[in-house]
């Protein structure tokens, strides 16, 4: 079974690690594939350049031991096609997302997780920049 994921995992913290451990955890035969948000995507939804290059936060996801596969997610308006090409049978998104993709279930099935709390990269970049004013 192949499940596909989506994000940016800049500043790769706790909150993303979960969610690839759970999906591993619920799936341990399934082959997880990872669209990571290139640097300009992330811009593009975000209006922030992400703080590890996509090079690096590609090698640090694809060096994860429950990841199967990574691609560079270059468009938010091609998941179809990101799921067709990688023969997804699971689409995994957080819960913020939730109801948001449910126009996939045509395709593959769509499975939201709840966020891991009080933690998110924006946050950390907060800590960060409140302990140096
Ligand atoms: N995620 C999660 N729990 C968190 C943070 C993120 O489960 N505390 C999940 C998101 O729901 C998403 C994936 O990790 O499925 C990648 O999220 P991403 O947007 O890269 O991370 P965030 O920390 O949410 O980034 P930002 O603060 O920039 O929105």
């Amino acid at each position: 079974m192949n499940i596909i994921t989506f994000g940016t995992f800049d500043c790769f913290h706790i909150g993303h690690l979960n969610i690839f451990k759970r999906i591993k955890d619920e799936f341990p035969d399934s082959r997880l594939i990872v669209g990571i948000s290139t640097d300009e995507l992330n811009y593009s939804k975000k209006q922030r350049v992400p703080i590890v290059s996509f090079t690096q936060r590609e090698e640090i996801v694809s060096s994860i031991r429950y990841v199967d596969e990574t691609f560079p997610e270059e468009s938010l308006e091609e998941k179809a096609e990101y799921l067709a090409k990688y023969d997804a049978d699971v689409l995994v998104m957080g819960d913020d997302h939730h109801g948001l993709y449910d126009h996939f279930n045509e395709i593959c099935r769509v499975w939201y997780l709840p966020r891991t709390p009080q933690i998110s990269t924006t946050a950390l970049i907060e800590k960060i920049i409140l302990e140096n004013d």
